[in-house]
């Protein structure tokens, strides 16, 4: 039978940004429960949770204070749990977030860590000498600046590792007793009934004992992109067997951020690792079709043949949305979303995106963020009222430009809204098996003389399982397009859904409008 992670679209919830309950400003495990209805009603097939345990927020939750708490501004476990059973009711998986590569410094963890250097949980971290010359052990930088990813804790005289913030000292998973202790945070949430874990920077798990200087012509960048080790592998089958051992298709979806797809591949090992990987590089491609040609037909190449089944995501908390990023007004984000719901393997929507929201402006005296991501956080508007359905009209950020009119109530009453393009698409998708877990042909349509010809207009695929089949045709750009060769066997097609809906229903004129993207299905009878 087909895993459930397989034919899901899931959908990502920022818990500080989605829905406050309790007036403070910031969103709540509660204000999620509450508006579970909305993914639901979206056609969504769960979500994952961005972290909501306890921390003190130096990364908003990624540094992580107790693993197996709520932190209170996001509520109590007692909320977690009716959270849990709420989205099971409506047939929505749940699945949360895993900080496995480091804690947070304020962890009972690090502080007996760093108590002394014959502390029995000093060997949880990894600390170092200074090199013999008096400095930092190796040349690593940390992200989000061009500073070492080492701290020297002046008591015991040793350096600590953080890829990210100092507050974010990296753990150690070459000691078992560490190893053991994490897991049994997994057992935790699996035994609570969580569906899955989305595991943060997993990659980074496994280091080199030995600490090697990155290379000289990579010196000055963040070490997470370039940590690409054995012992990950080893770890992650132990985390796998795990997971397998409870009840259900309890699943992992692993943020290797590596630059390549061909790396990112091997974290699926032999069906024994991680069940999906975010694979970043289409991430952060522009909206330009031959360069989304290319990386549809890398992640065929890499994954296919593994039968490592792909993932596709443009927006999270991480980067500005898609929105903003591919610039324009809404059309390329209707457009993209065709392409997103359509491809082979699990899309992951990032809360907002079905809104068509923009970054907000976040005014200088107002970031928080030690990345500078705050304007892809902003708080999720529900409906036109001042406080757009939260209980303040002043959350912890701005609200995303045209709140007033670019919210859920709105939207919802919108036939046309990009929101009502989101339900169709993800209607069409539930009702298809070519589409859910259907073979894709992509169609070559470059220019044979010039295959990167960024006039390229046209991405144009197939997705077939059995005598189910769909078209999918994306006109990437702002001129109307004659695609009549792009459709395979000719055929009697009919648009099934498109970015413009009163072409819906009606048989496919053989051109796309202006970023029209179409879904095209076979005239039946
Ligand atoms: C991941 C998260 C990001 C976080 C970082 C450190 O990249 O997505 O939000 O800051 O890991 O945990």
């Amino acid at each position: 039978m087909t895993p459930w992670w397989k034919t899901a679209v899931l959908y990502q919830i920022y818990p500080r940004s989605f829905a406050d309950t309790d007036g403070d400003g910031i969103g709540d495990l509660e204000g999620v429960r509450r508006h579970l209805d909305h993914v639901a009603a979206l056609g969504a097939d769960g979500i994952w949770l961005s972290p909501f345990f306890r921390s003190p927020m130096a990364d908003f939750g990624y540094d992580v204070s107790d693993y197996c708490d709520v932190d209170p501004v996001f509520g109590t476990l007692d909320d977690i749990d009716r959270l849990i059973a709420d989205a099971h009711a409506l047939d929505l998986k749940v699945v949360i977030d895993w900080v496995p590569n480091h804690s947070s410094d304020q962890h009972p963890w690090f502080q007996a860590s760093r108590s002394g250097r014959d502390d029995p949980k000093r060997d949880w971290y990894v600390w170092r000498d200074p090199s013999p010359t008096g400095g930092v052990p190796n040349n690593w930088i940390r992200s989000w600046s061009d500073q070492p990813a080492w701290t020297l804790d002046d008591a015991t005289g040793q350096y600590y590792l953080h890829c990210f913030l100092p507050e974010q000292p990296d753990l150690n998973w070459a000691n078992p007793e560490l190893r053991t202790a994490m897991l049994d945070t997994l057992r935790f949430w699996l035994d609570r009934g969580v569906d899955g874990f989305r595991m943060d920077v997993v990659h980074l798990i496994g280091k080199d004992a030995t600490l090697p200087d990155d290379p000289e012509d990579l010196a000055g960048l963040s070490h997470v992109p370039l940590n690409h080790r054995p012992e990950t592998h080893e770890y992650l089958r132990e985390i796998r067997v795990l997971l397998d051992s409870f009840p259900g298709d309890r699943m992992a979806v692993g943020e290797v951020y590596l630059l390549d797809t061909a790396d990112v591949a091997t974290y699926y090992g032999d069906d024994d690792e991680l069940h999906l990987n975010f694979n970043f590089p289409p991430l952060h491609a522009p909206w330009l079709a031959h360069k989304w040609h290319r990386q549809i037909a890398r992640a065929e190449r890499e994954l296919g043949p593994l039968g490592a089944w792909p993932t596709w995501v443009l927006s999270n908390h991480d980067n500005p949305r898609h929105r903003t990023r591919y610039g324009g007004d809404e059309a390329r984000a209707r457009a993209a979303a065709v392409l997103l719901l359509t491809l082979r393997g699990t899309p992951f929507l990032y809360a907002g995106e079905e809104l068509g929201l923009e970054d907000a402006i976040v005014p200088a005296d107002r970031i928080v963020d030690p990345g500078g991501r705050d304007g892809c956080r902003a708080p999720m508007p529900w409906d036109a009222t001042p406080s757009h359905g939260w209980s303040t009209d002043d959350p912890w950020l701005p609200w995303p430009p045209d709140a007033d009119h670019r919210n859920v109530a709105d939207q919802s009453a919108d036939p046309a809204s990009i929101l009502s393009l989101y339900s169709r698409l993800l209607a069409a998708r539930r009702s298809s098996p070519a589409l859910q877990v259907g073979a894709i042909t992509l169609a070559d349509l470059a220019d044979p003389a010039d295959p990167a010809d960024p006039a390229f207009p046209v991405v144009a695929y197939e997705r077939r399982d059995g005598d189910d089949v769909r078209q999918v045709l994306v006109n990437f750009t702002a001129e109307p397009v004659v695609v009549t060769d792009a459709l395979a066997g000719g055929g009697d097609w009919i648009v099934e859904v498109s970015t413009h809906v009163d072409h819906e229903g009606s048989p496919f004129t053989g051109s796309l409008d202006a970023d029209e993207a179409v879904v095209l299905s076979l005239r039946q009878g």
